[in-house]
């Protein structure tokens, strides 16, 4: 049976005490989270550690949109993964927006997939190829090589998890989305080359999908059979929105 992961990308959106607000409103319209489904929200840095008390007692996760790539010293700016293990389950590397508006580097995004992975984080690793890749038909070629640079630094035998979330550039916040079967096609290139890169533990890792997802086309992607979740930001701003998305995963996952 597939373990959806539906992880919530707050972006860099809301003052600290609205994400606190955001986040009383998705438990009280998430409530018990199904114990099939793993669910968590990635807010702004400074919102980890007041949104973590605002979740207290719920089994909604904490995850972070980034890390460092490096343990501690002079990195102004920056935040190291053991700041973040106190209060996050999870980090989110190489989202769309960091490669493309911030200029992280493939090789960047690796080295910092490593890093939270060794730190008994779980890692989700964003890909995807952007509008252009996908006109001129390199949208393999593309992530295939962002699959292999984000995973050049860890060895087969790491225990944390790592998960990918495919998300096409040209979806990502402009209500435009692949078919669902375009998308389940590419989670099933995904994850023929985590198996081929990773053995048997390959065949584990979980695909998301992500680029506008809503309460309305959730179920569709959760339907297609190489997709275990969703990573949506617009939609996840919104607790009766979210907790609608999360509820699709529970019922595809209770009907699988
Ligand atoms: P979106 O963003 O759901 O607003 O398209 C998804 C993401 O950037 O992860």
């Amino acid at each position: 049976m597939k373990r959806f992961l539906i992880a919530g990308n707050w972006k860099m959106n809301l003052s600290v005490a609205q994400g606190c607000v955001l986040a009383g409103e998705i438990v009280q319209a998430v409530g018990d989270v199904p114990s099939t489904l793993d669910v968590l929200v990635l807010p702004p840095f400074p919102h980890l550690y007041p949104v973590s008390s605002a979740l207290d007692g719920s089994t909604i996760q904490l995850g972070a949109q980034t890390a460092s790539e490096c343990d501690d010293g002079a990195r102004t700016g920056e935040v190291s993964v053991s700041m973040l293990a106190p209060v996050c389950s999870t980090v989110l590397v190489g989202h769309s927006e960091r490669r493309h508006l911030i200029g992280e580097s493939d090789q960047l995004i690796g080295k910092k997939a490593a890093k939270v992975l060794s730190a008994g984080l779980r890692c989700i690793l964003a890909v995807g190829e952007t509008e252009d890749d996908h006109a001129e038909g390199r949208a393999r070629e593309v992530i295939t090589r962002q699959l292999e640079t984000g995973c050049a630094g860890i060895g087969k035998g790491i225990t944390a998890e790592l998960v990918i979330a495919y998300e096409p550039v040209w979806a990502i916040g402009t209500g435009r989305t692949p078919e669902p079967e375009q998308a389940n096609e590419r989670a099933a290139m995904i994850a023929s080359w985590c198996a081929d890169r990773f053995g048997s533990r390959g065949e584990t890792i979980r695909v998301l999908y992500g680029g506008s997802m809503t309460r309305d086309n959730a179920v569709l992607f959760m339907e297609q059979s190489m997709i275990a979740g969703g990573l949506i930001g617009g939609a996840s701003l919104d607790a009766q929105s979210f907790a609608a998305i999360i509820r699709a995963a529970s019922t595809v996952g209770e009907a699988a």
